[in-house]
Order: C-alpha cells, then sequence, then structure tokens
C-alpha cells in the first residue's frame, strides 16, 4: 500500500526480483485502476498487475503480507485493519515504532491504535532476528535510525560509552528522504548547488535513537543528533562521535565491531582510512561502517552509509520478510 510513493516503488524493485515472493496486490489512491506500467514505465514487461485503490478486506484476502509504505498518522489507521484478516505486516512508517506513547505524541500526534504499539517488533534484523521470526507486525526502522544504531551498537552493547559526555550524531540525507510529495523546500533550484541543517536536535527521529540505544544499554541514552540535507537523490552519510572509556583502544574497538557483525551479511566493516561513501552502498542494502580512533579525547569517530530507500527503508523491510517466512535473509537482496 503506498505503492506510488519512493519507499514503495522501491519495495516494488526489489520484489518484483525476488525469487520467492508473488506481487499480488498493488495499492495507491488512484482514481481508477491502472497498470503498473502507465505509472512506472521500467515496470513494462516485469510486472503485469494493476494498481488500485484497495479496500484492506481485498487487500487482505490476496496476500500473505501487506507492507505499508503510508505516511505516518495513516498507518496507524489501516494497520488494525489488516490484523483483524490474520495477515502479516511490515509497516514502514513511523507509527509503531516508539513504544512510549508519550513520545509519540509529542513528536507526532494522539495515537489511534496505542493496543497494537507493544505488538510491532522493531524490525532491525542485526538486534532483533530472533524476535523478528516469530513477529506477525514489523515496525521498520527510519531510515537515520538504522545507519546511526548499527554504528553505536557494538559500542553501547560492549558497554564502552563515557556516559559523562555526549554522543554527538551528524547525519546527511539525499533528497529522496522526504518522500515524493510537493514541497518548496524540496525543488530542484532550492536544493541543488545547496546544503543545509534542518530540524537541529528535534528532529522526530531522536526519541526512536534514544529508545534503541537505551534497551542496548539497559539505562538511559541520549544523543545530539543534528541531520542535514544534501543535493543527491539516495544516501545517509552519519558521522557518530562516541565518548569513550578511557581504558579502550583502537584495535579493542575494531575487533569489538567485527565478533558484532559477524554472520550479519548487510553490515560490512570498513579498513580505514578506506571511509565509506554513499555511492559504495546505493541501490544496496549494506551498511557500511568505519571506525577512527582519537586517543587523546578517547573518542570513537564512526562512519557509517547506507542507501535511505534500501537498508533505510525497502529493502531492510524485504530482510524482515524473509525472516518473518523462514526464508535466507539475503534472498532477493544480494
Ligand atoms: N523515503 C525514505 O527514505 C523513507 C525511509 C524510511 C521510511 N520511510 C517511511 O516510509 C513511508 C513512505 O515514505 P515515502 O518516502 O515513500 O513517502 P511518499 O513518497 O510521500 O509516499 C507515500 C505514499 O502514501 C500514499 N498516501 C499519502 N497520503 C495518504 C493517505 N492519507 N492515505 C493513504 N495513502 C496515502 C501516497 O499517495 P498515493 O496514495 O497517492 O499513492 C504515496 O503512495 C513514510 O512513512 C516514511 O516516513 C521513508
Amino acid at each position: 500500500m503506498g505503492i506510488r510513493g519512493y519507499a514503495g516503488e522501491e519495495l516494488l524493485r526489489i520484489l518484483s526480483r525476488h525469487p520467492d515472493a508473488e506481487l499480488t496486490a498493488l495499492s495507491s489512491r488512484v482514481e481508477e485502476r491502472v497498470h503498473i506500467s502507465c505509472l512506472f514505465p521500467w515496470t513494462t514487461g516485469i510486472v503485469d498487475l494493476y494498481c488500485e485503490d484497495y479496500t484492506t478486506e481485498r487487500i487482505s484476502n490476496l496476500a500473505d503480507i501487506v507492507f505499508l509504505a503510508l505516511p505516518h498518522k495513516v498507518s496507524m489507521e489501516i494497520a488494525p485493519q489488516i490484523l483483524r484478516y490474520k495477515k502479516k505486516i511490515i509497516d514502514l512508517s513511523a507509527d509503531f515504532r516508539l513504544k512510549d506513547l508519550t513520545q509519540y505524541e509529542k513528536y507526532y500526534e494522539k495515537h489511534k491504535s496505542p493496543e497494537l504499539v507493544k505488538k510491532a517488533v522493531y524490525g532491525l534484523p542485526e538486534i532483533y532476528k530472533e524476535q523478528i521470526a516469530k513477529a506477525e507486525f514489523i515496525a521498520n526502522p527510519g531510515c537515520y535510525p538504522t545507519g546511526v544504531l548499527l554504528g553505536l551498537a557494538p559500542a553501547i552493547k560492549n558497554k564502552l560509552l563515557d556516559t559523562n559526555r555526549n554522543i554527538i550524531i551528524d547525519s546527511k540525507s539525499g533528497v529522496t528522504g522526504a518522500g515524493r510529495n510537493l514541497k518548496e523546500e524540496f525543488l530542484f533550484s532550492e536544493v541543488n548547488e545547496n546544503f543545509r541543517a534542518y530540524k537541529v536536535n528535534s528532529h522526530q527521529h531522536i526519541p526512536e535513537i534514544e529508545q534503541e540505544l537505551s534497551y542496548l544499554a539497559g539505562s538511559s541514552v541520549s544523543v545530539v543528533f543534528v541531520p542535514h540535507l544534501i543535493p543527491m537523490n539516495r544516501g545517509i552519510l552519519s558521522t557518530i562521535y562516541i565518548p569513550l572509556k578511557k581504558d579502550v583502544d583502537a584495535f579493542t574497538l575494531r575487533s569489538l565491531y567485527r565478533e558484532f557483525y559477524k554472520n550479519k551479511p548487510f553490515v560490512r566493516i570498513r579498513e580505514v582510512p578506506n571511509y565509506p561513501k554513499t555511492s559504495d552502498v546505493s541501490e544496496t542494502n549494506f551498511c557500511d561502517i568505519s571506525i577512527s580512533f582519537d586517543h587523546a579525547k578517547n573518542l570513537a569517530i564512526v562512519i557509517t552509509v547506507i542507501d535511505n530507500l534500501v537498508k533505510g527503508a525497502a529493502g531492510q523491510a524485504i530482510q524482515n520478510m524473509n525472516i518473518m517466512f523462514g526464508l535466507d535473509e539475503k534472498k532477493g537482496l544480494l
């Protein structure tokens, strides 16, 4: 559902090539039924389906799993209707990610399906694979949180953080992160040859990052987060400054990251100074990570890159689908 959006189109691209998935219904608020190749000419000869404004009842009868590539505040009305038909859901919106409803209400609005928030499993496979395998309902992580959490998880889980100092996260995103809707600030002439920060330390992904870091740490963790918009279509690069306890050295830190991501096929630890670039992971489900170290300041500088539409949205959703159905998590993604 929401096939006309950027995340919906990316789901279509990956699912149309997935060896074990069959696309059965494409839904969007179109005025009348339209062949998908009229909306996306690249699907000609690849996907022979019509896009319709399906009811949740019809779509539930046609599918084993429904992807909600809908805006936040919309998913929370649709998800309960589909769950009633006992169908699996992967929701790409933010509606079911935050377990603390007061945080949700602070950044969005009053939740319309609060009883379902606990049911949704946070779909970051590198941390929650076992829970995802048993889940019926996945809250797929946000794009910024995906790259940021993967960059921080090994340090936090191994309790290396100097809790007297702040974690500082500086992230840059391409323009598809804002969705395919018309807004003046995302016009070509506003974005091209331009570079700006926005929502400085007030972005709606902050509570999601803090929630997951706090679960990993077993105590409350807060971050300073500044997102930026860069003139490119896809990709997020996050530079994360992690204050460390005094007894941690670069060798130990890199070894811990390698160990943490052993057997996690979509996270690659890079050799410094081979710092990751967004183009290295474009149109892939990889998250590449480099770890640098300032000994004098006891500071790790971790750089992560993802494609916001793949590991940050549709690719991660399909990785979750694979795990939910007992398939190899790499299916359709490598
Ligand atoms: N873009 C990213 O990088 C990214 C990354 C991670 C997560 N997400 C999340 O994924 C979701 C989709 O993002 P996107 O970037 O694909 O957004 P988008 O390009 O704006 O697409 C949203 C889709 O939802 C449909 N829609 C809009 N309002 C609706 C309503 N009231 N009722 C039903 N359908 C409605 C849209 O219109 P039509 O019905 O007209 O087709 C469109 O197909 C969002 O929740 C977003 O936060 C996005």
